[in-house]
């Protein structure tokens, strides 16, 4: 059943608040800590429902996962040592769990079926299958989405791969594949992309190199036959998740706000980079490092904007906060042009139609231009209206956030898939001083 709900323009967001651990490396400090020998412990993994598919299919293939003084521990069965599954891994709503999972299952003797819900079934798997199939990967039949059944094999066979398109799930199951094949893996990418995998590769004791190249493409490349050692874990606070809070406190009247230990990774900052260009208030307190990552508080403070252009090669730093860019654009003065957003279209929904139609039902000028969107602000939204989320939860939090800096309330028509990243989103922000009915 969908459950409609509607942000009230708020204003003063105040207060310290924690948002709930990053998404990626979720997914990955599940996945390796399933591969390596002896146990991973992880604190601050994110308890959402992408994330525990992620985990519900490591242990249908034989990994074991309990809880410890509130971290997970997850008891690995070695690299290609897992088992073949007694029934369909279901991913629910999320590509990256399905994408990752094809690499492991590509190097292992078995078959397995992947399933998935409305939106995950429409998601390209083409992108990810043709390079494991040259690695040795058989796909049943002549689909190229989900429902899909594999069959893995233990003699796969290391390639060089160019990426057509700047994927870190891509990148990431081949790396992943990489691991149970002898030689050297390569996958080249057109633009670095998050890197967690290849970080928590090296946290786990594998073999990597990367190199990135005078052309601003990366080379990054795993040695096959590996042996990954069970480690601890930390999980930094999402920035996806951290830039709903980051973007209300900058758009509703009188806000300071600080949200603690957000990964910085560089290859995630990409809209905190943009905001700065449009004049936001962020500092960055604290920065550090743990486990390998760049982690720091984030303070923001409401503040007046202007309009930017995004450049495309931008887009992988930031993939996942174009919707809320575009919420925030909305209340910024002139136009942001944010460029190169192809990938968008085949994400949870079609984002780029989905954030253009929402802003227009907010009182928004919006418009699209080949693979560009571009949003005219005039520093005041009218809102009001309903939006449709399409069951995409970036989108329901985007013009939720939107709701809260409008001159009238926003609706938007599900939030029932919130639950898949950031299941407290709406108690965090209540918590802040935001408003909702
Ligand atoms: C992710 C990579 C991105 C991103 C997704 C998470 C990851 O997808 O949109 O939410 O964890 O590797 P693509 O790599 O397909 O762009």
């Amino acid at each position: 059943m969908p459950q409609p709900l509607t942000a009230m323009p708020s204003r003063g967001l105040t207060g310290r608040i924690k948002v709930p651990g990053d998404k990626s490396i979720s997914h990955r400090a599940l996945i390796l800590g399933a591969l390596a020998t002896g146990t991973t412990t992880i604190t601050g993994l994110l308890q959402a429902e992408d994330v525990l598919a992620t985990a519900r299919a490591v242990a249908a293939l034989g990994a074991e996962i309990t809880r410890a003084n509130g971290a997970m521990v997850v008891k690995g069965q070695g690299v290609g040592g897992l088992r073949p599954p007694a029934g369909a891994l279901d991913f629910g709503n999320s590509g990256t769990g399905s994408r990752l999972m094809l690499g492991v299952v590509a190097g292992h003797d078995m078959v397995a079926d992947f399933v998935g819900d409305a939106s995950l079934s429409r998601r390209p798997m083409g992108r990810v299958l043709v390079p494991l199939e040259c690695m040795g990967l058989a796909v049943e039949g002549e689909r190229r989405t989900l429902p899909l059944r594999v069959r893995g094999t233990p003699d796969l066979v290391p390639i060089v791969y160019d990426l057509p398109v700047a994927s870190a799930q891509v990148k990431s199951a081949l790396l992943l594949a990489g691991l149970h094949a002898p030689g050297r893996t390569t996958v080249v990418e057109p633009v670095p992309t998050r890197d967690h995998t290849e970080r928590m590769l090296a946290h786990f004791g594998a073999e990597l190199s990367v190199e990135d190249r005078a052309d601003g493409r990366r080379a990054v490349s795993v040695a096959g036959d590996a042996e990954l050692e069970g480690t601890a874990i930390r999980v930094p606070a999402d920035p996806s998740s951290a830039a709903f809070i980051v973007a209300a406190a900058l758009i509703c009247k009188g806000s300071d706000v600080v949200i603690e230990g957000v990964l910085m990774n560089p290859t995630r900052t990409g809209f905190l980079a943009t905001l700065r260009e449009m004049g936001a208030r962020i500092e960055v307190l604290d920065l550090g490092e743990d486990c390998g990552e760049a982690v720091g508080d984030l303070r923001v403070r409401t503040s007046v904007l202007k309009g930017v252009t995004v450049p495309p090669e931008r887009a992988p730093s930031m993939i996942d906060e174009y919707p809320v860019l575009a919420a925030v654009a909305a209340f910024a003065q002139g136009q942001t042009r944010m460029q190169g957003l192809a990938e968008l279209k085949v994400k949870e929904s079609d984002r780029l139609a989905a954030t253009a139609a929402g802003l227009a039902s907010c009182g928004v000028e919006a418009s699209i231009e080949g693979d560009d969107l571009i949003v005219t602000g005039t520093g005041e939204v009218p809102g009001g209206g309903t939006v449709e989320t399409h069951m995409d939860h970036r989108i329901a939090m985007a013009f939720l956030t939107l709701g809260l800096g409008a001159a009238r309330p926003v609706t938007v028509d599900d939030v029932t898939m919130i639950a898949t990243s950031f299941p407290n989103f709406v108690p965090l922000m209540t918590q802040l001083g935001a408003a909702f009915q």
